[in-house]
Formats: structure tokens, C-alpha cells, sequence
């Protein structure tokens, strides 16, 4: 029991350290992700999982063991195919990174939580001629800390985009009620933090 309030204390430490430094990452793979389009909801002929080897008929050429996860998702379109991406999130702010071909220009209206379009591209004129990895296509910060949702729409004269992941940051509020949140949302997204409470639960358990 001696060891107890020390076991406590470590645990509420581990669950105060994520607010310091929010931040997690959100794959193009992680189904809280909605992709959209005139052909359906998720993946589809608008919309697939990128791959070097099913490049061929794509107007972009990456690396996706190069894109963050290995994995990126792409889309061709045209303005009739309603093509869209949709990503909620907890935080206060988010930044969307694009992997890039050679000349590659990702053109976008990007809306937040339902507010006025605006106008976001991303274009790859790195020299020499290389494919661009972790280019910003869009980026907010220091919005409220709550939940919000980005929504991504290939732009009229657009045509494709390879989206490759997100990141999300933000501390969220002080209190009671917004920590408890907090921590719940940080053991829920951290494997790491995930398996460091389970060891202390489970060091809390021998010591008790
Ligand atoms: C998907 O896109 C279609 C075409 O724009 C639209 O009618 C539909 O409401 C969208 N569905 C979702 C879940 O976003
Ligand atoms: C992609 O990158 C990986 C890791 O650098 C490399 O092993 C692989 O050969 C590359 N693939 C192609 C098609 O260039
Ligand atoms: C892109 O950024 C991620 C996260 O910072 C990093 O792990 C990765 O190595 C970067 N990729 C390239 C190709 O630079
Ligand atoms: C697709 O987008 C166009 C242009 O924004 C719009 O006029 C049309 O109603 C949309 N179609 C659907 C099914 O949402
Ligand atoms: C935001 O956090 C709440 C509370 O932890 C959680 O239920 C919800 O799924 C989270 N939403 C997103 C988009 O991560
Ligand atoms: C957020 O706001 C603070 C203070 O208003 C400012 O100093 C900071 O540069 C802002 N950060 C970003 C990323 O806009
Ligand atoms: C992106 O599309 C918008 C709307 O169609 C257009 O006004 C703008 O010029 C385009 N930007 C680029 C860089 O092509």
C-alpha cells in the first residue's frame, strides 16, 4: 500500500503530460474520415487507396511507402463527381498534408465546421524535379478547443488530389470537466499511452 499513492500520482502524471503537448495524427486510412462523391460514400471509382503499382493510369506518381502510415488516398474528378473529403476532429487547430508528383497542382475549397469555402491549393514546383511529401495544403490554428470539421471539395478547375494525413493539435481547456475529456481522448488515441496505463493499472494492482 506504501507504494500506492506513488503508483497514483505517476498515473496522474501520465494523464496531465498529453495536455502540454497535444497533438495526434490522422491517417487517410482512419475511418473517421468520410470521402465522398456522385459514385458513393467511402471508396469507389472516385476515390481509391493509392498505390505506385496501380499508378499507371493516375495522373500522379509517389512513393506511398514515402507518405505517412505507407499509405496515401486519391481521387480524379470532375466538377459533376462531387468529390469531397470530410474529417472531424477534437482540437484547436489542423493541418492537411498532400504527397506531390513533379508539377502536380491540388486545387480546393476547403470549408470549416460548415463556414464559408475558401480557396486552398498545393502546388509541387520543387527543383529539380522530385515528388514533394508532407506538402500543406491547408492549415488552422487557435481555434476554440471543441469539436471540429474540415471539409475538403476538389475546386471546379481542380482535378485530383492524393491526400496523405492530418494533424490535429490543441491543449484543450482547464477544469474539471474539460480534463477528464481530455484524458479519456488522449489515453483513446496514444497506443503508447495506451500501454503505459495498462502497466501502471496493472503495477497498481500488485502493489494494493
Ligand atoms: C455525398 O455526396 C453526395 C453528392 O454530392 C451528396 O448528395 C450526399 O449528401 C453526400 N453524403 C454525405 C454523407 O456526405
Ligand atoms: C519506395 O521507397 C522505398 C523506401 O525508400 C524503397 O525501398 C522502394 O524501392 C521505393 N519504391 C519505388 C517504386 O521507388
Ligand atoms: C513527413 O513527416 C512525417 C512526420 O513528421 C515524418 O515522419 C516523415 O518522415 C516525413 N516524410 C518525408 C518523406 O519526409
Ligand atoms: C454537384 O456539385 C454541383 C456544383 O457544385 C452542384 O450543382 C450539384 O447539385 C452537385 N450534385 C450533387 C448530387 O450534390
Ligand atoms: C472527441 O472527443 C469526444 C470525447 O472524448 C469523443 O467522444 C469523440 O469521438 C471525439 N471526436 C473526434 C472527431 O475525435
Ligand atoms: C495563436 O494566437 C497567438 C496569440 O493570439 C499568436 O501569438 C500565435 O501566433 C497564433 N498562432 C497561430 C499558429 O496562428
Ligand atoms: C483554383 O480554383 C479556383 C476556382 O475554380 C480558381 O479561381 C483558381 O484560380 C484556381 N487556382 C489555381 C492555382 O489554379
Amino acid at each position: 500500500m506504501r507504494s500506492f499513492p506513488a503508483a497514483v500520482a505517476a498515473l496522474s502524471a501520465l494523464a496531465f503530460t498529453p495536455y502540454a503537448n497535444a497533438l495526434y495524427y490522422i491517417d487517410d486510412q482512419d475511418p473517421i474520415i468520410t470521402y465522398n462523391s456522385s459514385a458513393g460514400v467511402g471508396y469507389n471509382s472516385k476515390w481509391l487507396k493509392y498505390s505506385f503499382e496501380n499508378s499507371n493510369g493516375l495522373a500522379v506518381s509517389v512513393n506511398e511507402s514515402l507518405c505517412f502510415g505507407g499509405t496515401a488516398t486519391y481521387t480524379q474528378c470532375l466538377t459533376a463527381d462531387n468529390c469531397s473529403m470530410t474529417i472531424p476532429f477534437n482540437g484547436t487547430g489542423i493541418t492537411l498534408y498532400v504527397a506531390q508528383d513533379t508539377g502536380d497542382i491540388y486545387n480546393t475549397s476547403i470549408s470549416l465546421d460548415g463556414g464559408p469555402p475558401t480557396n486552398h491549393f498545393a502546388y509541387n514546383d520543387i527543383k529539380p524535379q522530385t515528388e514533394a511529401y508532407n506538402a500543406t495544403l491547408y492549415d488552422i490554428q487557435n481555434l476554440t478547443w471543441t469539436t471540429h470539421t474540415v471539409h475538403v471539395e476538389i475546386a471546379p478547375d481542380g482535378k485530383r488530389l492524393l491526400f496523405d494525413y492530418a494533424v490535429v493539435t490543441g491543449d484543450p481547456p482547464l477544469g474539471r470537466n474539460g480534463a477528464n475529456k481530455a484524458a479519456a481522448f488522449s489515453i483513446s488515441t496514444s497506443p503508447s499511452i495506451v500501454a503505459s496505463t495498462l502497466f501502471l493499472l496493472a503495477a497498481i494492482q500488485t502493489l494494493s
